[in-house]
């Protein structure tokens, strides 16, 4: 697990290295940032799904975290080369059939775009039983409430930080 001064840093870079290149900061912030940190020392996840890549600064902060990252998004803003990040450009529903037929299945998901309610069945297939699953923009009305509402009948133990909801996932048995 890198440091978290290393990965700030590197958070501030590939923000700059995306305004240059045009793409505005969409990115988890600084304080967000340092409440993942920490769960993320406890969790120790090894495979991570995110959806919603934008320019890769959350995808960074889970691969210096030291997992393998599987990420999505059809916005064409990433661009980098990191060994621990695997990146599709597409929208998550194709993307979650893709890694399926890959034979992933994640200890965490962090969801930063929004989820479509076809996507539930498909995510649900990636996952792991009590993996830790994450949303970003946790407000009323905005994609964080839609995505775990969508899930709400699989998610247990709900907290709050900030704009951040994470939840354990509790598949249902058939
Ligand atoms: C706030 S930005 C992500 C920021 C990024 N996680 C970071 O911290 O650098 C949200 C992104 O989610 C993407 N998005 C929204 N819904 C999506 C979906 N269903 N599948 C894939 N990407 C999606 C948007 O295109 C947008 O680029």
């Amino acid at each position: 697990m890198a440091s978290l001064s290393k990965i700030l840093t590197k958070r501030k870079e590939i923000i700059q290295d995306g305004i240059d290149r045009g793409f505005r900061d969409r990115s988890i912030t600084e304080e967000d940032c340092r409440y993942l940190y920490e769960l993320l020392a406890i969790s120790k996840p090894r495979v991570v799904i995110e959806i919603g890549t934008w320019t890769g600064v959350s995808a960074m902060f889970l691969a210096e975290c030291g997992a393998k990252v599987y990420t999505c998004d059809k916005a064409k803003a990433y661009s980098q080369k990191h060994s621990g990040i695997k990146y599709y450009n597409c929208w998550s529903t194709e993307f979650l059939k893709k890694i399926k037929n890959k034979g992933v299945m994640a200890d965490l998901v962090l969801l930063d775009g929004r989820l479509l309610d076809c996507d539930k069945k498909r995510l649900l297939r990636v996952v792991k039983d009590k993996a830790c699953i994450i949303t970003h923009d946790y407000v009323p009305g905005s994609k964080g409430a839609r995505n775990f509402d969508l899930l709400k009948r699989e998610l247990t133990d709900i907290r709050k930080y900030d704009e951040i909801g994470v939840a354990t996932l509790n598949k249902r048995k058939k």
